[in-house]
């Protein structure tokens, strides 16, 4: 006999599409996301409520995420392809750099009936479109994470992410690189 405790939790269906700087619809669901009050995610926030729409930005690459029953902003990731200095390479290298990256306080954590964390197909999906981008799909990625951010470092360095942390940058800013896998066996090596 099935009840509704056995029901598996309600599928979110949650869709992602390119955010339109030119798009009302899009400044009115961005105008309202928040992902938590902590310093670091103020300003996540701030970047894709305020920040992104300032007038002669040279625009991040985004991609919204939207809750399709409820039509509320899921959330939102940002990325831009650029070249820099790193540890590993004795050149600068083009990387691709997840400038923000948030999910909004009422879907962290929301998985779907398979039981996946949707941040992690959000940002599967955000990943996949800025290597698309890429001048090589084999390029590291960098991004930086505040060292009180808790859950955003334990988010990136989860094995399936597979960030590093390879220092700090500034302030309470931490450094993370994913190396691609080939060169990442080299930099060990080399150590
Ligand atoms: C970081 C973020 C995108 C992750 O999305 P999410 O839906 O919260 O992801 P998860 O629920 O899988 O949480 C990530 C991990 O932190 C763990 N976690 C949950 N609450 C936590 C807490 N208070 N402290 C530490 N870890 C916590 C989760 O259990 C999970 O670990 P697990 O996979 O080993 O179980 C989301 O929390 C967010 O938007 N945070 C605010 C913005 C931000 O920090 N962006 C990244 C900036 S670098």
């Amino acid at each position: 006999m099935g009840g509704p405790e056995d029901d598996p939790p309600p599928a979110l269906e949650v869709t992602v599409r390119r955010l339109k700087l030119d798009s009302a619809e899009d400044k009115a669901l961005c105008a309202t996301f928040s992902c938590g009050s902590e310093e670091w995610e103020v300003q996540v926030s701030d970047f894709i409520t305020r920040k992104l729409w300032l007038p002669g930005r040279d625009a991040e690459h985004t991609l919204l995420a939207v809750e399709a029953g409820s039509g509320l902003m899921f959330g939102f990731g940002a990325t831009k392809v650029t070249t820099v200095e790193l540890p590993q390479r004795p050149d600068p290298v083009p990387i691709v750099r997840v400038c923000y990256f948030g999910v909004a306080s009422a879907f962290k954590g929301a998985v779907d009936t398979d039981g996946r964390k949707w941040a992690s197909r959000l940002y599967t999906t955000v990943e996949a479109d800025a290597r698309s981008r890429a001048p090589s799909p084999d390029v590291p990625f960098e991004l930086f994470c505040d060292r009180r951010n808790e859950r955003g470092l334990r988010f990136w360095t989860d094995t399936k992410r597979g960030f590093e942390v390879i220092g700090a940058a500034y302030g309470d800013l931490l450094r993370l690189v994913r190396m691609p896998p080939d060169t990442a066996g080299v930099a060990a090596a080399a150590q």
